[in-house]
Parts: C-alpha cells; sequence; structure tokens
C-alpha cells in the first residue's frame, strides 16, 4: 500500500499555498508533518482527502486517484480536521453510530465496540460529548476517523491544545493505528515526531525542504535537531 504526491501545487489568489510539492508514504510508516503556521500543512491533508482539489499535480492512493473513483478513494482515507468538529450533543456512542452508518458499516455494533477500546473511551461511551475533556473529544474524533478501517489516517494537530497526559496518550495511540495504516499527522512538536515517527516531512512557506528518516536529518547537518527544525523553517 502507498500513498504518492506527486508535483502538487494550490494557488489561493496571488498566494501560494503548497508549492510544488512530492513525497510517498508505505504501509505501517508514521509520518509527521512539519512547519510553522501558515507552511501549507492543512491545505496539503484536504487536497489528500479530497475536500480541496490540486491547482497542478497528482495524488494516487494505491494506484487510484480522487478523479478516478471519488466514493472508493475516500473509503480508504481517515480525516480528523484540525477543528475536530463533533455534533456534541450527542452521547459518544451515537455519535459513532450515525458516523458508522454513513460509512454504511456492516455489523456497526461490533465495529462500534472495537474502536472504542481501541481509543480508549469505555469509560466515556455513555457520556455526552460535550461533558468530555480535550483530550477524551480528541478520542472520539479519532475513533470516527478510523472507524471503516481506513489504510490512510490523515490527522491535522491531533495533540494540539492537550496536557502532557492526554499528550502521551493520544501519542500511544496514533503509534498503536500504525500496525494497519499509512499515517501522515502535522504537529509542531519536533519532540513529538522523534517520539513516534520514523519520517519526517518539513514544509516550509508551501515547499518541502526536508523528507528524511530522524536519524538521517541529524545527521545530514551537525546540528542538532532543534537548531536544524529552525534552519529549515526560517
Ligand atoms: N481557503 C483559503 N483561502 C485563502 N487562503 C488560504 C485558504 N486556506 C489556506 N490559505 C492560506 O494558505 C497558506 C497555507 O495555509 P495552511 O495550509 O492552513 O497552513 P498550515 O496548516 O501549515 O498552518 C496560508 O497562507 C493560508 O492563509
Ligand atoms: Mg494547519
Amino acid at each position: 500500500m502507498s500513498l504518492t504526491v506527486s508535483q502538487i501545487s494550490k494557488t489561493f489568489g496571488a498566494s501560494i499555498a503548497v508549492d510544488n510539492i512530492s513525497f510517498t508514504i508505505q504501509t505501517g510508516e508514521v509520518v509527521g508533518f512539519l512547519g510553522p503556521n501558515g507552511a501549507g500543512k492543512s491545505t496539503t491533508m484536504k487536497m489528500i482527502v479530497g475536500f480541496l482539489q490540486a491547482d497542478k499535480g497528482t495524488i494516487a492512493l494505491n494506484g487510484i486517484s480522487y478523479e478516478q473513483d471519488a466514493v472508493k478513494y475516500k473509503k480508504m482515507i481517515g480525516y480528523l480536521p484540525e477543528s475536530n468538529a463533533l455534533y456534541e450533543d450527542m452521547y459518544v456512542k451515537e455519535y459513532l453510530s450515525f458516523i458508522a452508518a454513513g460509512h454504511e458499516i456492516k455489523n456497526p455494533t461490533n465495529r462500534i465496540q472495537e474502536v472504542i477500546e481501541q481509543t480508549g473511551l469505555g469509560l466515556m461511551q455513555t457520556k455526552k460529548i460535550n461533558q468530555l475533556s480535550k483530550g477524551y473529544k480528541q478520542r472520539v474524533g479519532m475513533a470516527a476517523a478510523i472507524i471503516h478501517s481506513p489504510i490512510l489516517l490523515i490527522l491535522d494537530e491531533p495533540t494540539a491544545g492537550l496536557d502532557p497526559n492526554q499528550l502521551t496518550e493520544i501519542r500511544a495511540l496514533i503509534k498503536s493505528l500504525s500496525a494497519n495504516a499509512m499515517i501522515l499527522f502535522s504537529t509542531h512538536i519536533l519532540q513529538e515526531v522523534t517520539a513516534i515517527c520514523d519520517r519526517v516531512l518539513v514544509l516550509n512557506k508551501g515547499k518541502l525542504v526536508a523528507n528524511d528518516g530522524i536519524a538521517a536529518l541529524a545527521q545530514k547537518h551537525e546540528a542538532g535537531l532543534e537548531e536544524i527544525f529552525k534552519m529549515l523553517t526560517h
């Protein structure tokens, strides 16, 4: 399984948000997507998911593009947007049933229990979403993103705004999900990437300025990782 992003660009008015970037992701890989605010991370993710159309370039997931077969393509992807918009008046289980129905999942009761366990939502399953902490809301978003067993997970800043305990838990969850999926997740935290990623993509002003394994990145430059990151994003 693989995701192939090839020379994609996106312009909004006169400004170039994503500038001719290419990369691939293979099965089992956890890839961190780093870069300052406005670098083009979310725009890239939206193009991969199919929410935005690239002006130029191609994106293929297992050889299939969104344009070729939108339904088949979308079924392979789980997406946690930056805002993690949830229906907060719904109960956790009710919300997951609603999402499962949207995916036409067969035997939804079993699958809902599975994702509840996988995301550690057991004690929260009968609570209303608006009663949950930010960390648990992220888990609900994550459960909704994986319910249809996607082979590619796109997570846009899944750990932003979490306290240190929640952060550790969500990182562990991301790592555990990588057994069955390719994962691309954006973050501002370099340590997070070194903790759970196999590889890092660094975007700056729409351009891909690094695509390397953590060790290779550190070796290529002689400075420490923090210094490298600063260099790449200035
Ligand atoms: N819908 C939009 N309309 C106009 N400009 C946009 C839109 N979405 C993103 N941008 C611009 O594109 C650039 C990249 O944004 P974004 O992809 O959100 O970056 P990041 O996620 O790395 O912070 C920014 O300059 C942003 O203002
Ligand atoms: Mg963003």
